[in-house]
């Protein structure tokens, strides 16, 4: 299933943050309402981000009013400072918008040629990540054994794509080779990804899921209860994976346990240009941590520490699997050169 679609000078999605216990879907025909809709995390995970950051200069371009090329591709340049002003740490965002930007600046037709052709981009872009994650799943597939218990954090699944997902595209792979597969999902506090989204994609699928809070990751490897972990990843730099907070504490508990700690993501997640300390991880309210399930928990005027992402060194890391190939340890040195991917 497509979790974004673009039909008619609209985009219409799903709201994330009412599931899994309301199906909302909504329609989005300007640009505000998809900055907002990506501020809210109505729209989240790291390759939908990238599709709707695409689609909302696809909005911008269908819609303009503008006179000439120059015009609407002036028009693109603002809508693209208001999305990359949405949130700083996924990389797919800043991507897909660079990739529109840059093809629509060497375009040579008429202004209907270039909003025709802008729309167009937006939607390879999406269509191209629906292929990739079929891709990922199918190198992934190959890592995890029959009978395996994956541990999973936050959601890299259908909802955080535009379909099949990366960590859960893996799992899915696996199942679909006939592999008898179990998943672990962390609940992953603050905003609950894991509990809300991957644990009701999974059940959904009949893929058995048992949920855990975050601070039984150590319970559950110290058990022997799981076989392996794959989460998806935010940005992936020469040192360093960027993926939801706590990635990083399920990272160093498998190297602790022998559990092989794995990746999955499409290329439009790497960021090979950087190292993990150029890289800004977005600070979200204190009210996500202060509160659970919009209560108050916390006494007035506690300070907090509220980081979306946290960053894994990759001598935590197993193996990188994207759509081409899967990266093992030995690959992971030629991220500092140019010649990597
Ligand atoms: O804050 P979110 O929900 O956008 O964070 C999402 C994640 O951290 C995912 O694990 C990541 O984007 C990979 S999604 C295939």
């Amino acid at each position: 299933m497509r979790t974004i679609e673009w039909r008619n000078g609209a985009v219409f999605t799903l709201d994330q943050t009412k599931l899994p216990l309301e199906t909302v879907t909504l329609e989005i025909t300007t640009i505000d309402q998809m900055a907002e809709a990506i501020r809210s995390l109505r729209i989240r995970g790291a390759p939908l981000l990238g599709a709707a950051a695409a689609f909302a200069l696809a909005l911008k371009a269908y819609h303009a009013q503008a006179a000439s090329s120059t015009a609407l591709l002036s028009e693109l340049e603002h809508t693209a400072k208001v999305i990359r002003s949405t949130r700083p740490t996924a990389v797919n965002l800043f991507w897909a918008v660079d990739r529109i930007l840059s093809k629509a600046q060497d375009f040579s037709g008429n202004i209907d040629a270039l909003k025709a052709f802008v729309v167009q981009e937006a939607q390879r872009i999406a269509d191209e990540d629906a292929e990739a994650n079929r891709a990922i799943g199918k190198n992934g597939a190959e890592l995890i054994k029959d009978g395996d218990v994956v541990l999973t954090h936050c959601n890299a699944g259908e909802l955080a794509t535009v379909e099949y997902g990366t960590a859960l595209g893996v799992i899915r792979a696996a199942v679909g080779q006939g592999k008898k597969i179990k998943v672990i999902a962390t609940e992953t506090r603050p905003l609950l990804q894991g509990a809300r989204l991957t644990a009701y994609e999974l059940k959904r699928d009949g893929i058995p899921v048992t949920l855990i809070t975050d601070n039984m990751v150590g319970y559950v490897m110290h058990k022997g209860l799981v076989d392996c972990v794959v989460v998806g990843a935010d940005r992936i730099v020469q040192d360093a994976v960027f993926n939801k907070i706590g990635t990083f504490t399920v990272a160093v508990l498998a190297k602790e346990h022998d559990v092989p700690f794995y990746v999955a993501a499409p290329k439009s997640t790497f960021d090979l240009q950087h190292k993990a300390a150029d890289i800004v991880i977005e600070e979200r309210n204190p009210l996500e941590v202060t509160s659970f399930g919009g209560r108050q928990v916390a006494a007035n005027g506690v300070s907090v520490l509220n980081p979306a992402f946290d960053a894994t060194p990759l001598k935590y890391v197993s193996a990188i699997i994207c759509e081409s190939r899967v990266y093992s340890k030995k690959d992971f040195a030629k991220f500092k050169t140019k010649d990597a991917m």
